[in-house]
């Protein structure tokens, strides 16, 4: 593939604009607040801090780095570290497939909502309105049946997304973003602005800011924290290397990610405080607690049915409703597009295929799986299993892989003496001790709590599990797949080099001569 030069961001701006667009997504505006208000609102505060300074920017800045450094996305970027861990690569391949197929659908559920905004469409009965949208039959494995409402949006989320795809790096993604980021600061800001009006806020705020210190000791509530703090990073999916990868040799990588990573929590706790006050309306309106234990708001629901339970009861349910929703959209929309670079650039970069062929190939299958899989009634069912593989398992699996194989192939150094040519803030002993110490803590959260805690969820089903064993069943199957892709393509693909640009010989010129 000699002769071609690879695109690039039109400016720092353009770079910095779309990583906070992919950071920004589904994860502030409702699985933030939810997690926040599971985990006894004020308790998750500071594992999610925790987590953020000393996993999430260290770990943005690391893929930031293998990403520019390499110059080539996904299973190629970790080829240029070692041999030996590309098949990472091609792993965090499968998990952004089964991120963005499922979360897709959340967005046509939101695209939907948004349309449903216009009248008020869920009338009194919000809870029972989601239900019956949603047609779920209790069958996982009943498959066929369709909710042809949420198909036709999905079908819509999934042609504007591909369209932005096939415009490139500059012409799509960038673009995109540029257009979204504003937008939803404004739908945003004014729907925050309102919440906070409300009677009652005030309640609802105190209850997101108190810490209950108890809650620091349940590791239940610091692994939400990471998974969380991973999810809304966009970490351990391979995005962050494949924007970085489009990056000019000369560009700032440390203050970026530092910058990126703070505006996403700005947002993450904007987003918790409008949210909180607008639960704290609905307990001054019906006299109970702004968390009900008893009655506990769970996935989705917090979204699609509390949020409409609260529209209801505010002058202007339709205007602040498409406020929420369009929101949702918005920025979910910015995220999808950087899931689907993931696929798509690591198979230009891997087999040398152009844009439009990756768009066709993988794009289009991706699209028909996720229109196949989710807009039946056993669509969310579905969902909810691989959700559970993807978010506490797979990203954080596959970003711990990513600073074990940093430090196995000897690369880590020169990873930080390339960051340091150009960056403001310098990466030295700091940054390779967050990260030696977030691997340390991943490892022992895995093993010694998540991982048995989930074989005895599954052998010895408990009332109060979230999932069915059947469900379980597709949580480890998809993951054990995900991880199995990965290998297997590591050992297909070894043996074979990676095209080469003229760029790349150059670099690998100039790296010889330094
Ligand atoms: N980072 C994206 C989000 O928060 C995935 O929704």
């Amino acid at each position: 593939m000699t002769g071609s030069v690879r695109e690039t961001w039109g400016s720092r701006a353009g770079f910095l604009l779309a990583a906070v667009g992919s950071a920004i997504g589904l994860g502030n505006i409702w699985r933030f607040p939810g997690e926040a208000y599971e985990s006894g609102g004020g308790a998750f505060l500071i594992p999610w801090m925790v987590a953020i300074l000393t996993a999430g920017i260290p770990l943005l800045i690391l893929e930031y780095t293998i990403g520019h450094r390499s110059r080539k996305s996904g299973p190629s970027a970790f080829r240029s570290m070692s041999k030996n861990a590309e098949g990472i690569g091609w792993w965090q391949v499968a998990v952004a497939i089964l991120l963005a197929t499922f979360y897709a659908s959340i967005l046509a559920w939101a695209v939907s909502y948004t349309f449903f905004s216009v009248t008020a469409s869920w009338g009194d009965e919000p809870g029972a309105y989601f239900t019956e949208f949603l047609n779920v039959s209790g069958e996982v494995y009943q498959f066929g049946e369709f909710n042809w409402g949420i198909f036709g949006a999905l079908a819509g989320v999934w042609v504007v997304s591909l369209v932005i795809m096939a415009g490139g790096v500059r012409k799509g993604v960038e673009l995109a973003n540029k257009v979204c980021i504003p937008l939803l600061v404004v739908l945003f800001g004014a729907l925050v602005v309102r919440a906070v009006t409300l009677p009652g806020a005030l309640d609802g705020l105190n209850t997101f800011f108190t810490p209950d210190w108890n809650a620091l000791g349940d590791y239940q509530v610091w692994v939400a924290a990471y998974g969380q703090v991973f999810f809304s990073l966009s970490i351990g999916m391979g995005t962050m290397i494949a924007y970085a990868s489009y990056l000019r040799k000369k560009s700032e990588l440390t203050m970026t990610a530092t910058t990126a990573g703070l505006a996403n929590a700005s947002f993450e706790l904007l987003a918790g405080i409008g949210v909180f006050a607008a639960l704290g309306f609905m307990a001054y309106n019906s006299g109970g607690p702004v968390i009900d234990e008893q009655n506990p708001i769970v996935g989705g629901g917090l979204a699609f049915v509390t949020f409409p339970t609260i529209l209801n009861e505010m002058p202007g349910t339709e205007l602040f409703g498409f406020l929420f929703f369009g929101s949702l959209v918005v920025a979910g929309v910015s995220s999808l597009i950087s899931m689907l670079i993931v696929p798509l650039a690591s198979f230009q970069d891997r087999f040398g295929w152009d844009r439009k062929k990756t768009v066709l190939v993988i794009g289009i299958p991706m699209a028909l799986v996720s229109l196949a899989v989710y807009p039946t009634r056993n669509g969310p069912m579905i969902l909810d299993a691989v959700d559970q593989a993807v978010t506490p398992y797979g990203l954080v699996m596959a970003g711990l892989a990513s600073i074990i194989a940093a430090f196995a192939s000897g690369k880590i150094g020169r990873l930080a003496s390339d960051a340091n040519r150009y960056s403001i803030l310098k990466l030295g002993a700091w940054w390779y001790a967050f990260l030696g110490i977030t691997a340390v803590v991943l490892v022992y959260i895995l093993l010694f709590n998540l991982v048995p805690d989930q074989i005895d969820w599954y052998l010895n089903p408990k009332e109060g599990n979230t999932l069915s064993p059947d469900q379980v069943l597709i949580t480890w199957s998809v993951g054990a797949a995900s991880i199995l892709f990965g290998l297997v393509m590591g050992v297909v693909m070894r043996n074979k080099p990676v095209p080469q640009t003229d760029e790349d010989l150059e670099n690998a010129e100039e790296e010889a001569s330094a």
